[in-house]
């Protein structure tokens, strides 16, 4: 029975490296469920359209990582039939021998309310906006304002808002290393496993 590990939480929390890490450390897949809708975001025209045929290759463009697709993904995602769209290559995704990790924001409540291990990764909104102000060389100030609007227009949407699942873990890591982060994330899927 493939294993699954589905992390959620706002943009900048840390999900994104803790859920590299775990896939390494128990040699699984990883799949970053935002880089879907950012790839629509970005591809333009009809969101639905594009949602509905969405090409691997569409999730390697340059232009993902940037504030502005963050941006154009955070409203793409709040459309019902986009989300349909992507849910079948994620869940199929979450079957991989011998197991996956997913990381976004409705992993545990409803691509995979099944998964194993659910964690949800939290950050102070500084905390977090000075680490993507880092690693995107951008203003503090204005990426804070950036991740609130995005995490407000995420978690107030009608469909899959961002939340915790009832049963996640709960993981604050800012005032945690990364690799005190992982340690514990690790120790609980260990647990479990
Ligand atoms: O995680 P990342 O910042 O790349 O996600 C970009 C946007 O994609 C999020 O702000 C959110 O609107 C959307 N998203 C989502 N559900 C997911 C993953 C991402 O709605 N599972």
């Amino acid at each position: 029975m493939p294993f699954t590990i589905a992390i959620d939480g706002p943009a900048a929390s840390g999900k994104g490296t803790i859920a590299r890490a775990m896939a390494r450390h128990f040699g699984f897949s990883h799949l970053d469920t935002g880089l879907l809708y950012r790839a629509v975001g970005a591809l333009g025209g009809d969101p639905i359209v594009a949602a509905r045929g969405l090409q691997p290759a569409d999730l390697e463009r340059d232009d993902l990582r940037s504030a502005e697709a963050g941006q154009a993904a955070s409203r793409v995602a709040a459309i019902p039939e986009v989300r349909a769209a992507l849910v079948d290559f994620q869940r199929r995704f979450a079957r991989s021998e011998p197991g996956a990790v997913l990381d976004g924001r409705d992993i545990g409540t409803v691509i995979c309310p099944e998964a194993e291990v659910k964690l949800y990764v939290t950050a102070s909104d500084q905390v977090r906006a000075g680490r993507r102000a880092l690693e995107l060389g951008a203003d503090v100030a204005q990426i804070l304002t950036e991740l609130r609007e995005r995490d407000a227009r995420d978690a107030a949407r009608d469909v899959a808002p961002m939340r915790p699942a009832d049963d996640a873990i709960m993981l604050d890591t800012s005032d945690l290393t990364i690799e005190q982060a992982l340690t514990q994330a690790i120790a609980h899927a260990e647990r479990v496993r």
